[in-house]
């Protein structure tokens, strides 16, 4: 059995007012189109096409490197005339699947269901009951309760108004008599389009039955139309998220507010995270690993033990086992963090690598920097990397000890143990196991006297 699934993303999305096209805006850092191809390539012997169209150049841009063929829509005449566009690449054999690309969702085992009811005698429908059922297509159904048809609301008479149950928009059909159906598709109603929605009329007077089926919340079929539901999609998705973090073991002191832009690679075990993080990209946390109150992780690498502390902000870095972070640090790209080491509050840290119990516990900016172990940076070290044009490397040796407020300026290396003293700038390399240090002689001045105010 093969499966055609049919993305309609050509959609305009005015109410999302603006320049960007709707199945673009993104849903956990993630594009809502990527959502349903990403749920839907999980199937077997399934190829995916999609039909686009507003913003065309964007979307391609954005989603060119997918694995489906691209069909443009012109003109948006409709969801009937959308699927007519790849009529012609329809093998009859096949089951095609219509998804929305607006509807970001829905889940991989309720279209695995819808599949298994589709045959040759049948057709299937993901149907829901809603509270207000304004604007979507109604589900008719006859005196045995068996579907008859859709009616779009802008064609419904008044009782047809009342039904609750509607169209969700998602349904699977046998290949072969889609095709015989799109060929009958006219636009002689309310909207004047092409509707999808005819053929399920199509199909009972070729008694093709509708097996209809219900998804398990409603939340999986609602689609993005304005920035308010993609607002509420945006928090049942993470609740989700955070729900399934729960479920491996992870203990989020508050469900409500974690934010999950991304994957997690890795996830051991007993791990605690303290409210407002947001882990984004994609993330290695390791077991026992503690993350404070309102810390954004990207892309990066938290080992056993680890600890984040409030406020720190980590992006493309390793920290290491046992290391502690924080609170206020800033770990940039290329940051490498190994064991047991301490990055405290306000230290800047870009491409450097920090070895094996170092401590730069206090507002501290280290820079294209290799660290060596036991190293202990004073309060208030810089290392000057730039001179405007062009980037220089430090090299600090183990066991070193810089006094607070140097300034290192690069290229330069501290040797093995060696001292740096308070208030130093240190332009030249510094030797092992010596105290180096630059300062202006310390002076009295004998007999000073503060100015005072004159008297008038
Ligand atoms: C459609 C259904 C309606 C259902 C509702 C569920 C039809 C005629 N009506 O309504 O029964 O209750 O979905 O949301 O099918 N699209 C295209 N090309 C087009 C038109 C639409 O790709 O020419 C895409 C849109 O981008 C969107 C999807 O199809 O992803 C649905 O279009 P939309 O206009 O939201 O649905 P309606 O026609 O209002
Ligand atoms: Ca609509």
């Amino acid at each position: 059995m093969k499966i055609t699934t049919i993305i309609l993303a050509a959609g305009k999305g005015t109410r999302m007012r603006s320049e960007l096209p709707k199945v673009l805006h993104k849903i956990a850092g993630k594009p809502l189109l990527k959502h349903v191809y990403d749920m839907c390539s999980e199937l077997q012997n399934n190829r995916i096409k999609i039909i686009y169209g507003h913003g065309a150049e964007q979307v391609l841009e954005v989603l060119k490197d997918l694995d489906a063929d691209w069909i443009e829509q012109k003109q948006q005449l409709g969801t009937g005339h959308a699927v007519q566009q790849v009529k012609d690449q329809i093998n009859p054999a096949d089951i095609v699947l219509i998804l929305y690309g607006d509807v970001p969702l829905l889940k991989l085992g309720t279209v695995k269901h819808l599949i298994a009811e589709v045959s040759d005698k049948s057709l299937a429908l993901l149907t829901v009951n809603l509270e207000n059922p304004r604007g979507y297509g109604r589900i008719v159904r006859n005196d045995h309760g068996a579907v008859t048809r859709i009616v779009e609301e802008k064609d419904a008479s008044e009782s047809e108004v009342l039904i609750r149950e509607v169209n969700t928009g998602i349904m699977a059909v046998q290949g072969g008599h889609l095709i015989k159906w799109l060929d009958r598709l006219n636009n002689h109603n309310a909207q004047g389009e092409y509707y999808l929605t005819d053929i399920i009329e199509m199909a009972v007077a070729d008694h093709v039955h509708i097996a209809t089926s219900q998804p398990k919340t409603i939340d999986e079929v609602l689609g993005v139309n304005n920035r308010s539901q993609l607002g509420h999609l945006e928090r049942v998705h993470q609740l989700e998220q955070a729900q399934q973090l729960m479920e491996r073991g992870v203990t989020l002191y508050d469900p409500v507010r974690f934010d999950l832009r991304g994957t997690i690679e890795h996830l051991g075990l007993d791990i605690e995270i303290d409210v407002n993080v947001i882990l984004e990209g994609q993330i290695s946390i390791g077991n026992n690993v503690r993350i404070g109150a309102n810390c954004r992780i990207v892309d990066s690498v938290i080992e056993d033990n680890a600890e984040i502390l409030d406020h720190s902000l980590i992006e493309k870095a390793v920290v290491g086992q046992g290391s502690r972070i924080g609170p206020f640090a800033r770990l940039r790209p290329e940051t490498v963090i190994a064991r047991n080491v301490h990055i405290g509050n306000f230290v800047e840290i870009k491409k450097s690598s920090v070895a094996d119990g170092s401590k730069i516990n206090h507002l501290s900016y280290i820079g294209d920097c290799t660290v060596g172990s036991r190293v202990n940076v004073g309060a208030g070290t810089i290392t000057c990397n730039y001179d405007g044009v062009n980037k220089f490397h430090t090299v600090i040796g183990d066991g070193a000890f810089i006094g607070s407020d140097t300034q290192l300026i690069a290229p330069v290396t501290i040797g093995q143990n060696a001292t740096i003293g308070a208030g130093s700038t240190i332009t030249k390399d510094s030797p092992e196991n010596q105290l180096t240090l630059s300062r202006a002689k310390q002076v009295s001045i004998n007999g000073w006297q503060r100015p005072s105010k004159r008297e008038k």
